[in-house]
Order: C-alpha cells, then sequence, then structure tokens
C-alpha cells in the first residue's frame, strides 16, 4: 500500500521505517528540516537500537523516502498521525497543537477513500473531533485511531511483532470498512497471530490511558512499597521477586528505583487526570495524582541519601552520575529522573559530573550547568560518591574491585536496584540500594 507517515520522531521515524519493512511504499514527512535530512541519510536523529540499519535496508529497496513537504501525501491511501502530543506549559493537559496541525495541513491533500490513522497519544475525544474535520474535507475520506504501544529502546521490534493491535473506529464494529484496510496495512504480524481488538473511537483513545496510567501505578506502587521497606529496614527487590510470582501480580515494572520519567508516562498520566476532569470524572482519577507524588517523591529521597552517604553534607563534593537517559539503550531525557536528581544535587552545592554511553548531547542541551564527560574511566576519578542512575549494561557490569582503586572514596548508591550489593560491600564499597536494608 502506498503510506504516508506524518510526524517523524520517536514514533513516526521509527513506524515510517517498518511499514517499508513490511513491504508498503512509505513517504515520511515533518517540517523539521535537519531531522528529514538525517533520515534521508539513513541516520536517526535519536538513538534507537536497529533503526540506522533498518532505515538504510528500506530505503536502498526504494521503498521509504523522507519529505518536509506535506503535498506528498496526496498519492498515498492511508495517513498515520504520529506527531507528538507533549504536556502544555504550565498545565496538565496535553499540547494538542501539532495533531491538530498535522491534521489540518493534511486535508487538502487526501483524496476520496482515503484512511487517515491517529497513532498519537491524544486526550480522549479528540479522534471524533477530527474524523469529523477529514469527514468535512472529503466525504468519503476516514479517520480512526490505532494507539501505539512501543517502547523506547525496543521500538523496532514493538513495532513489527506487537503483542496487540487496537482499532478504534466510528461505531467500533468489525464491518467498519477501515478494519479491513488497516488489516492490510498489518498483514505482516496479524498473519502470524497478533491479537486484535476492535472497538469504538473513545475506548480506543482511553486503551493507551489506561496502558500508561496501569503502568505507571505499579511502578509508583514498587516505590511506595520501597518507602515502607526502608523504614521496617525490609527488601523490597526480594518483596518484589515473591508478590511477582503471582502471576496475577506479575513480577514485571515492579523495579523499585528511583521512578519512571520519559516522554510518555509522566506526562500521560498528567493529561489524562486533565482530561477526566474536563469530563466530569476526576475523582476517578485522584489516585493517579499519588502515583505522581510518589514518583516525585523518589528524585527527593536520592538527594537525601546521597547527602548521607556523603557524611551529612553534599557541599563540595565530587558526584558521579552513571546514566544521564530516562532508561537505557534511549539517548532521550525527556524527563529524566537521573537528570533531574544530578541537576538538585549540583544546586545543593555538590560538584556534579554526569556520563552516559548516549544521552550526553541531549542531557547537556537540557540542563547546560553540569558537568559532562563521555569517558567513564575518567567520570568515576576521584569521586566523593558515584549514583547508578541509569541502569546501562556497561554501568550493572562495573567490576567494584577495579573501580575502588579509581575513585576518592568507594560509596555507591545504586538507585536501580541492579547491583549485587553484597559483592560490592565485600569489596570495600558502602552501598546504598532504594528500598533495601
Ligand atoms: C512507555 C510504555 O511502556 C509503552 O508501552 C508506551 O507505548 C510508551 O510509554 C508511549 O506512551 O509511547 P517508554 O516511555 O519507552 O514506554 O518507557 P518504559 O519502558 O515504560 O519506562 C518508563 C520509565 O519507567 C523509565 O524511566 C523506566 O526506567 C521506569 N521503570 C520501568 C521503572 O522505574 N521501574 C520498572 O519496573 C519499569
Amino acid at each position: 500500500m502506498r503510506i504516508s507517515v506524518i510526524g517523524c520522531g520517536y514514533l513516526g521515524a521509527v513506524h515510517a521505517a517498518c511499514m517499508a519493512k513490511l513491504g508498503h511504499d512509505v513517504v515520511g514527512i515533518d517540517v523539521d528540516t535537519r531531522k528529514i535530512a538525517a533520515l534521508s541519510a539513513a541516520q536517526a536523529p535519536f538513538y534507537e537500537p536497529g533503526l540506522d540499519e533498518l532505515l538504510d535496508e528500506v530505503q536502498s529497496a526504494g521503498k521509504l523516502a523522507f519529505t518536509t513537504d506535506m503535498a506528498a501525501a496526496a498519492g498515498c491511501d492511508v495517513h498515520f498521525i504520529c506527531v507528538g502530543t507533549p504536556q502544555k506549559k504550565g498545565e496538565n493537559g496535553a499540547d494538542m497543537s501539532f495533531v491538530d496541525g498535522a491534521t489540518v495541513a493534511l486535508l487538502p491533500h487526501l483524496q476520496p477513500g482515503n484512511l487517515v490513522i491517529g497513532k498519537s497519544t491524544v486526550p480522549v475525544g479528540t479522534a471524533a473531533r477530527l474524523a469529523e474535520l477529514v469527514r468535512d474535507a472529503v466525504p468519503t475520506a476516514q479517520l480512526m485511531w490505532n494507539p501505539e504501544f512501543l517502547r523506547e529502546g525496543h521500538a523496532v521490534s514493538d513495532t513489527l511483532q506487537p503483542d496487540r493491535f487496537v482499532y478504534g473506529v466510528d461505531g467500533g464494529s468489525e464491518d467498519h470498512p477501515a478494519v479491513a484496510i488497516l488489516d492490510e496495512v498489518y498483514s505482516g504480524p496479524l498473519n502470524v497471530g497478533t491479537p486484535r481488538l476492535v472497538a469504538d473511537l473513545a475506548t480506543a483513545e482511553l486503551v493507551k490511558a489506561a496502558a500508561n496510567s496501569f503502568l505507571a501505578t505499579k511502578i509508583s506502587f514498587i516505590n511506595a512499597m520501597a518507602e515502607v521497606c526502608e523504614a521496617a529496614g525490609a527488601d523490597v527487590t526480594q518483596l518484589a521477586d515473591a508478590i511477582g510470582l503471582d502471576d496475577r501480580i506479575g513480577r514485571k515494572f515492579l523495579n523499585a528505583g528511583i521512578g519512571f520519567g520519559g516522554g510518555c508516562l509522566p506526562k500521560d498520566i498528567r493529561a489524562f487526570m486533565a482530561r477526566a476532569g474536563e469530563l466530569g470524572a476526576d475523582q476517578a482519577l485522584t489516585f493517579l495524582r499519588e502515583v505522581d507524588a510518589i514518583n516525585m517523591r523518589r528524585r527527593t529521597r536520592v538527594v537525601e541519601l546521597t547527602r548521607e552517604l556523603c557524611g551529612g553534607m553534599l557541599l563540595g563534593k565530587r558526584i558521579t552520575v552513571l546514566g544521564a537517559a530516562f532508561k537505557p539503550e534511549s539517548d532521550d531525557v525527556r524527563d529524566s529522573p537521573a537528570l533531574s536528581i544530578a541537576a538538585q544535587l549540583q544546586l545543593q552545592g555538590a560538584v556534579v559530573t554526569v556520563t552516559d554511553p548516549k544521552a550526553l548531547a541531549n542531557a547537556a542541551g537540557r540542563f547546560p550547568e553540569l558537568h559532562y564527560e563521555p569517558d567513564s574511566d575518567r567520570a568515576v576519578q576521584r569521586a566523593d560518591a558515584l549514583l547508578l542512575l541509569t541502569e546501562w549494561p556497561q554501568y550493572r557490569d562495573l567490576d567494584p574491585y577495579e573501580l575502588a582503586a579509581s575513585v576518592g572514596s568507594p560509596r555507591i548508591l545504586d538507585g536501580r536496584n541492579v547491583l549485587d550489593g553484597a559483592k560490592w560491600r565485600a569489596a570495600g564499597w558502602t552501598y546504598r540500594g532504594l528500598g533495601r536494608p
């Protein structure tokens, strides 16, 4: 099929490349000329494992092109809207200007029978509103919503082998003509048995908000348990292992630590609360305020623990932060808890050095006042304390015996509970985990 993908960020660039991989003829469209130039040269403007290779493969095969010209959408049958919905400045709600702008810009290029498919995470009610715009512009064109569940760092495999598809169509019926069109787009994964659910527009939009809210709640639940474990002298990692064996609970997303960040979970739970408020259902989601508050408390807790670890004072202490990205295998620093902690420590007088294998350029853009050192061996030299805040494999695998010789004082705070505390203590380190004795 001929497909346009509008918005070539974390979601759209991956989606465009994967649709081309599935055999479609794809054009990726974005207003950012630098992004388009990089993608055309098979260099993703962000780090995502496997994406550069895939971009190269599908562009060499002539299946994918990128442009800033919206008119390129004109020959396509299907148009995916993949632009961002960041948090509004100074408000909890989502900024819809990119989704609205992209849809309006597409309208003059729509042709009879075209299908517009929204993938962005939007407040419930958006799809119905945009569907009307599409119908008004071209009566035989339609809009459906198909939320995206990919995780950064696994985006290519999550797109090519998703765990489910959710189709939102007006009326929610299997017989809606858009269902057959999207089935053709996704025929590859559907043929290998990927589950597919058809729902009405509002339900499909809510599935995404509910999924991210559940994940955020799961993380904050275990972080709340970490607070209790700390007070009681118990171990949250063992607690998570034990409750996780109950398959109604499950062990995934029960890693206590410095909490969740990134461009999705934090802003999505806030936008969900804001939208529920507009709908008069704010009471239903007041628990998400607590989820958010527990998450934010983790960052303050790490600053306090670091102070304790440094003998009660941060002033002039050399702190090395291992990891700046909001999670490993990503260079994304949007609402990164690691960077937020690094900045708070610096504000309180510590001399902070941040290292990360991929995210330093983005980090320096956000917090130019911090000191960045790409070479992790150099970054740890003479440190008074190390803080492992993003669990990149190279930090998980650090050898406490070797490292002890480089640092000023052998003290480490394991913000992700991924190190073997006993081993580090045996090597002479003062080790602190979160929610662990
Ligand atoms: C999240 C969802 O997991 C995806 O399903 C969704 O499609 C995506 O948002 C989106 O809305 O686009 P992502 O933001 O890439 O994906 O990252 P996650 O893997 O969910 O991690 C989010 C944060 O939670 C990270 O900071 C991570 O370190 C933290 N986390 C995760 C924990 O603190 N503990 C855990 O047990 C798991």
